[in-house]
């Protein structure tokens, strides 16, 4: 397995909107782990295709405390969309940012599984939230984009910051 590269904001490649997927085969096998071995590295609770540069509808999440829940979402679509809820959300593409945002809090969704096998899931709190931000990415959305303008100016600002100094 490899650890993939993670661009970050505002790499423009991460407003790529993902393809659907059309094709389930051992280059997609190969994918999913290697995304959930970049996501749990990181560490991370989700990772989008998007966010390693592939734009195809692919994400990879694990909310468990013991991380050996891996969901493999393919093509995924939300369903449902019920309640608010405010939860403090980061990324792994936006490190070291945290902030607030509203997000449903009950959901359901569908998705292909790894096997490409059709699956319906309802879900709340922590994984409702990670099924949203995941599936924002795969429309080139970030979290940054629920925040006021001057918050992600600032956002952006100290992190193309960060990526001179480490640059240089
Ligand atoms: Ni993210």
């Amino acid at each position: 397995m490899t650890i993939l590269d993670i661009l970050h904001y505002p790499d423009p490649r991460l407003r790529n909107k993902a393809s659907e997927v059309q094709q389930i085969d051992d280059d997609l096998s190969q994918l999913l782990d290697d995304m959930l071995e970049t996501m749990y590295a990181a560490p991370g609770i989700g990772l989008a295709a998007v966010q390693v540069n592939v734009a195809q509808r692919i994400v990879v999440i694990d909310v468990s405390e013991e991380k050996d829940q891996p969901l493999c979402l393919i093509n995924p679509r939300i369903l449902e969309l019920n309640g608010v809820e405010e939860m403090d959300e980061g990324c792994l593409s936006v490190p070291g940012i945290y902030e607030t945002v509203k997000r449903a809090d009950n959901i359901r969704f569908s998705a292909l599984d790894r096997h490409g096998q059709a699956f319906e899931m309802a879900a709340d709190g922590l994984l409702a939230v990670c099924v949203q931000h995941e599936i924002d990415h795969l429309d080139g959305k970030l979290f940054v984009d629920y925040l006021s303008g001057l918050k992600r100016r600032r956002i952006r600002k100290k992190l193309q910051k960060e990526l001179r100094s480490s640059a240089a």
